[in-house]
């Protein structure tokens, strides 16, 4: 079994959608094995999209990233990394195909709802980042 972490960003938990999310992701038989809700502070925001840092855009989105609460999961599936982004559609929400979390619920590029790992290692790195091994109970 593969794990991802998953974020509601600030976006999507103002606008009540949580339970949506987690229909979602159940009915495409990921499991929730870890969440929580979360406030991020600017720097812990700026921690974990440091890989972004050097991009114009980094400020804005470390800026929304702590603009208001946000729910992380942990989700597993046999293909949970890919499987997720797919459910969640491409980046830019204009661009995401029909039925995607994106295309659904993202107002903008920024504002996109939904956060997915890129890779299995980066989830592991991610998962470690907000999750303690207690926290996740398969
Ligand atoms: P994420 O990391 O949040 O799952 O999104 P992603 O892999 O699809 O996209 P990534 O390139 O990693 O970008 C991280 C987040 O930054 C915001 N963004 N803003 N203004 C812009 O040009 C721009 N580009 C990206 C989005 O919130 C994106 O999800
Ligand atoms: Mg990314």
């Amino acid at each position: 079994m593969e794990r991802t972490l998953a974020i509601i960003k600030p976006d999507a938990v103002a606008r009540n959608l949580i339970g949506n999310f987690i229909s979602r992701i159940e009915a495409n038989e990921f499991r929730v094995v870890a969440t929580k809700r979360a406030w991020l502070t600017k720097e812990l925001a700026e921690r974990f999209y440091a890989v972004h840092k050097e991009r114009p855009f980094f400020n804005s989105l470390t800026d929304f990233m702590c603009s208001g609460p946000i729910v992380l999961m942990v989700l597993e599936h046999d293909n949970a990394v890919m499987g997720w982004r797919e459910l969640m559609g491409a980046t830019n929400p204009a661009e995401a195909s029909e039925g995607t979390i994106r295309k659904e619920f993202g107002l903008d590029l920024e504002r996109n709802s939904s956060h997915g790992s890129d890779s299995p290692e980066n989830a592991t790195m991610e998962i470690a980042f907000f999750f303690s091994q207690t926290e996740i109970l398969p």
